[in-house]
């Protein structure tokens, strides 16, 4: 394995930061390695909140109910952008017709989530730990309100960074086989599924801490049994995103 594949392997989600904030000079090597993610067509259709405000960030905090969206060594808000496209001519329809398409929610989704994977990957190889925040959809009105977003701007999740003060068990992902497919899709693969519920189970009874008795299956359908956020599809579409 080399270096950045190992440095990939290593992968933790860190919920608990030391209190040293990182320097000016960490936030901008994070970001700009997050700039050098592919783009769809060079578009770059994301915007980076870096949240410095203590204030912003308890209110950020109460959005999402988890402390290490204020406790950590920096916090970003990552926002699907296509307001930069909208202010060279939105009053050409094509052009409008086409930010408000969700074919451009894709887009710009996609261009976010891979800015802030790249930032991931750059603060792990410096040391540091990162948790995505989805969690501030909890009320993503509000996080709208906080931070201002124009029309074309939406927030897709939050990025909490800092110096690690715990080192959780890597968490098993599916089996290759469950995700790979050659060349057309294979319908039957719920065998590795059940593998997988298997190998869940004991990395939740065996780490270090949270233990508990649960596997896959039963995480996800009681997940997917209670209704969530069903108020982000109004809300992206009142900021002109994914109306047709
Ligand atoms: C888009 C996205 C949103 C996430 N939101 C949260 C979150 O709000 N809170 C949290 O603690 N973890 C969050 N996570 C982290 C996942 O729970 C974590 O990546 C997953 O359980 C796998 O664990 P690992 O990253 O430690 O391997 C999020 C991850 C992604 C990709």
């Amino acid at each position: 394995m080399n270096e950045t594949i190992q440095l990939l392997h290593n992968h933790r989600s860190i919920r608990k930061f030391t209190s040293e904030k990182l320097t000016n000079d960490e936030v901008r090597t994070i970001v700009k390695a997050g700039q050098r993610a592919s783009t769809s067509s060079n578009v770059m259709a994301y915007s980076v909140i870096g949240v410095t405000d203590e204030h912003l960030k308890k209110e950020l905090r109460a959005v999402s109910g988890q402390k290490y969206v204020e406790n950590n060594g920096y916090l970003f808000v990552i926002c699907a952008d296509l307001s930069r496209i909208a202010k060279l001519n939105k009053e050409k329809e094509n052009i409008r017709k086409n930010l408000e398409s969700t074919e451009q929610f894709i887009v710009a989704t996609v261009d976010a989530a891979l800015v802030t994977q790249n930032m991931v990957i750059a603060a792990e190889s410096m040391g540091l730990g990162a948790c995505f925040l989805g969690s501030l959809r909890n009320d993503i009105n509000r996080v709208d309100e906080l931070l201002q977003l124009p029309e074309y701007v939406i927030p897709l999740f939050g990025l909490a960074v800092g110096h690690p003060d715990h080192k959780p068990d890597i968490k098993p992902r599916l089996p290759f086989e469950a995700v790979f497919h050659e060349n057309t899709y294979d319908k039957d693969k719920k065998e590795f599924v059940q593998a997988y519920d298997e190998i869940l189970s004991d990395y939740y009874q065996k780490r270090d801490c949270n233990n508990r008795d649960d596997n896959w299956t039963n995480q996800m359908i009681k997940k997917y049994s209670v209704l969530t956020r069903m108020d982000v599809s109004a809300y992206v579409q009142k900021k002109n995103f994914n109306k047709h």
